[in-house]
């Protein structure tokens, strides 16, 4: 077989930038993985230099057609926006979904868009501190002459999709899944959402908002034929895009995703989203996430717990229960608790490295099952399984605690590199490999993990584990935790 209809996917996650190139079978046949890293310009401020983003894109775009694909797709991290000019050169870093800044803007909107946010659940949200247009208006207040640029056409602020996509092929476009979650765009109908442009004063140059799978230009030779959101993407890949299917994303932070079938605000910090839009039709789900998951086991590994995975697993396998890490370490938003920090429960003299190991583990499921009972109870239950992938869904020990405190039987697929399969997967839907229906059958999993724990137990856990956010969420504005006393 030839080498013809090879694929290329690019997948820019948060903590690492990943190419896996595809044959026409959709068998894995390269993978690369690298790190940006983070640029912190100062306390809470979390960025990344949009230049060597661009950089490292382009060059994985020249090893994808080295090994001989013909088409390239790109899945990015979201809700994360930057400025760049019309020759595509970056005016400013890509400030990041994790950043904190959004909340200097939100403390200074005028009373009466105050007063609209606290009568609006949907503002609310769009007008919160994470909201790229929250921080698109940041961007307007802080870079001299930036306003004046973009209303002349000379640069372009949006989300770091959009920029990637423009530095490769010129083309001012943004992927539905993309632009819905701005605070801009209605999910519903794609249209500008008038009240918000007017309320923050941002100028009205939005790129042309088009379908997951779309002609978006080429680079040096490479068609690029499909732009979606990582997340997104991942649910592309286990093909929960039926009502009812549930899956979750374990890397540098855990997101569960509902499909809706229609769209629904529901509310409760959890995110309404375009999972997927194909030929005009959307497909709709919700989302819950977590920020910080998988960062909380590279920092463990940067304290000395653990050295290698294996060593993780093998501790976490063998230590005693009762010791729960509660994984704030970037606040909560469902339930919303943006003060809350992380806290290491349970701890005795008996307790080791392998207790807290464990711990993680127990209270990153604890608290996806929080997520899911909170989504079941708001837009309906979700149908078994919940699909898990993502760096840390590798570890067994972690699936099996969250099976045990979801419920679910837990499926992993056997590449648990989702988000690079799914963009894989509607790369062959452009190519005409696959069909619709195709998208929405399920991969075989590589492994499932059955609840070891009865209703009543979880049911208990659960219960629990909602009083303790409780309390923390009493606790978290406080002079010790703010570092004010
Ligand atoms: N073998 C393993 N066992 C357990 N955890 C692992 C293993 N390999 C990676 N991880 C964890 O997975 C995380 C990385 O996952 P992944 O590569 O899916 O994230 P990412 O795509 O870079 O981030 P994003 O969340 O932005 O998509 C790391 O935080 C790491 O701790
Ligand atoms: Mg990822």
């Amino acid at each position: 077989m030839g080498d013809e209809g090879r694929y290329g996917v690019v997948d820019v996650g948060t903590t690492g930038v990943k190419l896996a190139v595809y044959d026409e079978s959709l068998s894995r046949i390269f993978y690369e993985r690298v790190s940006v890293g983070f640029e912190q310009t100062a306390s809470g401020y979390v960025e990344q230099d949009a230049a060597k983003l661009a950089e490292v894109v382009r060059g994985f775009a020249r090893k994808a057609k080295s090994l001989g694909a013909r088409k390239l797709g790109i899945c990015t991290y979201r809700a994360s926006v930057l400025a760049w000019s019309r020759e595509g050169l970056p005016l400013t870093n890509v400030i990041t979904w994790i950043d904190g800044r959004g909340r200097e803007v939100v403390e200074r909107l005028p009373s009466y868009v105050k007063m609209l946010r606290r009568a609006s659940g949907a503002l609310a949200q769009i007008l919160s501190p994470d909201s790229p247009a929250v921080l698109m208006r940041w961007l307007l207040d802080h870079v001299a002459g930036l306003r004046e640029r973009v209303e002349r056409g000379d640069a372009y602020l949006w989300t770091v999709d959009s920029y990637l996509l423009y530095s490769l092929t010129g083309k001012y476009y943004s992927d539905a899944t993309n632009a819905a979650l701005t605070g801009l765009i209605h999910p519903k109908d794609l249209r500008e959402i008038d009240i918000v442009f007017d309320l923050l004063k941002l100028p009205r140059r939005t790129p042309e908002v088009v379908d997951n799978v779309v002609d978006a230009g080429s680079f040096e030779g490479l068609d690029v034929s499909v732009l979606i959101a990582d997340q997104q993407a991942a649910s592309v890949a286990v093909g929960a895009l039926r009502e009812g299917a549930i899956e979750s994303v374990h890397g540098t932070g855990s997101f569960v995703e509902q499909c809706t079938g229609k769209l629904v605000m529901a509310g409760g910090g959890l995110v309404p989203l375009i999972i997927l839009s194909l030929d005009g039709q959307k497909v709709y789900g919700v989302e819950g996430f977590v920020r910080t998951t998988g960062s909380i086991v590279e920092w463990l590994r940067g304290a000395g717990f653990f050295s290698s995975y294996e060593e993780m697993e093998g501790l976490a396998s063998k230590a005693g229960r009762g010791v729960l890490v509660v994984p704030a370490f970037g606040g909560f938003r469902c339930p919303r608790a943006p003060d809350v920090r992380g806290l290491i429960c349970g701890l005795s003299l008996g307790a080791g490295r392998g207790e807290v190991v464990a711990g993680v583990a127990w209270g990153v499921a604890l608290h996806v099952a929080y997520l899911v009972w909170e989504i079941g109870r708001r837009v309906g239950a979700a149908r078994d399984p919940l699909w898990a992938s993502g760096g840390y869904s590798q570890s067994d020990f972690f699936l099996q605690v969250l099976a045990d405190a979801t419920g679910f039987r837990v499926a992993r697929p056997a590449d648990v590199e989702s988000s690079c399969r799914g963009v894989a997967r509607l790369l062959a839907l452009a190519d005409g490999r696959l069909s619709k229906r195709d998208l929405e059958e399920p991969p075989p999993p590589q492994r499932l993990f059955e609840p070891r724990t009865t209703r009543g137990e979880r049911e208990l856990m659960l219960e629990k584990y909602r009083e303790l956010l409780e309390v923390l969420r009493k606790w978290g504005r406080n002079p010790f935790l703010s570092g004010s006393f």
